[in-house]
């Protein structure tokens, strides 16, 4: 199925804009965060389809850890130069503002957008490819297996029960529990030695 033009351009732009980053918060992380975003979407009748989709894909555009910018101002420079409405280009950017932790203190967002794309960024931290991000992120500042482990009990078991919508519950609960089976092979085959 070919997107619709503002959906490729959003592509083509974050594409560019992560290029040569080859950490956790890459753009595959971001067109995965989208595909579970779409996904969510379908069974969200309430929610504006195209809102979620460029806030699922500019979530990351002004992540403070990897970019300069004040403002939201990657994720303006795509909105203004693709004519999205004003009106639109708001709600793109507050969701995207209520996602991020930094800026949200943790809260809930607002808007079922936020909702949405706060459920698809967290999934992506769970499951099978939640271990592989903690495995890499670890390999690439040195840290111990075991403190990548601590991670796994600090922050990605207690995604579970943050999950905003039905299907993002339903979702994280097959994550969550694959988490779980992974941990504890992980920790038989480690004899404790983790802990
Ligand atoms: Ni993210």
């Amino acid at each position: 199925m070919r997107n619709d033009p503002l959906t490729e351009n959003a592509i083509a732009y974050i594409r560019d804009l992560f290029a040569g980053n080859a950490g956790g918060h890459d753009a595959e992380h971001t067109l995965r965060v989208y595909q579970n975003a779409l996904r969510i979407s379908e069974h969200e009748p309430g929610c504006d389809r195209m809102t979620v989709i460029l806030a699922a894909l500019l979530h990351d555009a002004d992540d403070h850890k990897l970019f300069h910018t004040d403002h939201n101002m990657n994720a303006r420079v795509f909105l203004t130069a693709n004519h999205v409405p004003d009106e639109q280009a708001k709600r793109v950017l507050a969701a995207i503002n209520s996602v991020s932790f930094s800026r949200n203190q943790g809260r809930v967002p607002e808007s079922l957008e936020g909702k949405i794309v706060q459920d698809a960024d967290r999934l992506d931290a769970m499951g099978a490819i939640g271990i592989a991000r903690t495995f890499a992120y670890g390999g690439e500042h040195g840290r111990a297996l075991g403190d990548s482990v601590q991670h796994f009990h600090d922050k990605l078991l207690r995604l579970r029960d943050l999950m905003n919508t039905d299907t993002g519950k339903a979702l994280a609960k097959e994550r969550h529990a694959f988490l779980e089976a992974y941990l504890a092979e992980l920790e038989k085959e480690l004899g404790g030695t983790a802990q």
